[in-house]
């Protein structure tokens, strides 16, 4: 049982890998695997309602992963729109706001069109916030933070000492607040390119569970773990 004395993440990040590989162990094809992680997401973002953990940033789909099989590409980019016109739909209802991080080039307009509707029916929710990053890379977003800086500055608008640690995320592609736990499923024990500068501080957990499988219990344990864990960003401990 998770102890709500003890301080919970408020924004919890999570890498959700090993679908291919669950689908696969079962002799199905690597788009049930995608079906599966989708339902395994509404579960999560139910639970983490309860818990009242305001921010969940999930890495749906890389910019690196449309190097895939046109198929698997084609099936999760449709995944995406079924997903959030039926299963997800629930979001609204519970007062979330859904965000996306990601370069909009080249995702499919139908794809863009139920990105964008979403959005605008769940812009003025305000119980928590739901960031999916979809054709979305850290380092392209730092990029294309850093374009939007240089251009400010070359039109007058903000002066270059005016920039900072602080006010640096405002050109991000969502303005949010750091991430204090980042969970990849399946065992890999990398960051591959997820969330580089929100990520700074956050703890990390790398559970050996496939992403289908990574239940609210196993959810729960991994809270368990970051109520462990002594977080000093980089002071030392009174
Ligand atoms: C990584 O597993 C997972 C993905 C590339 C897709 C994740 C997408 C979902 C869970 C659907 C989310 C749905 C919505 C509505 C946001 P992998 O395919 O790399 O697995 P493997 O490493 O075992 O091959």
């Amino acid at each position: 049982m998770i102890d709500q004395k003890i301080p919970l993440p408020r924004h919890v990040g999570i890498i959700m890998d090993g679908n291919g590989r669950w689908a696969t162990k079962r002799g199905l094809s690597r788009s049930m695997g995608h079906k599966a992680g989708a339902k395994a997401l509404k579960k999560l973002c139910k639970h983490l309602l309860k818990l009242e953990i305001p921010y969940l940033s999930v890495f749906a789909f890389s910019t690196e992963n449309f190097k895939r099989d046109k198929e698997e590409v084609d099936y999760l980019m449709n995944l995406f729109i079924t997903m959030f016109q039926t299963e997800f739909s629930f979001l609204k209802d519970e007062q979330v706001r859904v965000v996306f991080s990601g370069r909009r080039e080249p995702l499919p307009v139908d794809v863009l069109k139920t990105m964008d509707q979403i959005t605008e029916e769940t812009k003025d929710n305000e119980r928590a916030t739901l960031n999916v990053c979809l054709n979305y890379g850290g380092q392209s977003e730092l990029v294309d933070a850093t374009k939007k800086v240089v251009q400010l500055v070359q039109e007058g608008n903000l002066k270059i000492d005016e920039l900072n640690e602080n006010n640096f995320a405002q050109y991000l592609y969502q303005d949010l607040p750091p991430l204090d736990f980042v969970i990849r499923t399946s065992g890999e024990m990398r960051i591959s390119n997820f969330m580089l500068w929100q990520a700074s501080y956050a703890e990390f957990y790398f559970p050996d569970v496939l992403f289908p499988d990574f239940t609210p219990k196993e959810f729960d344990k991994a809270i368990l773990e970051f109520q462990k864990r002594d977080r000093r960003f980089g002071g030392v401990k009174k």
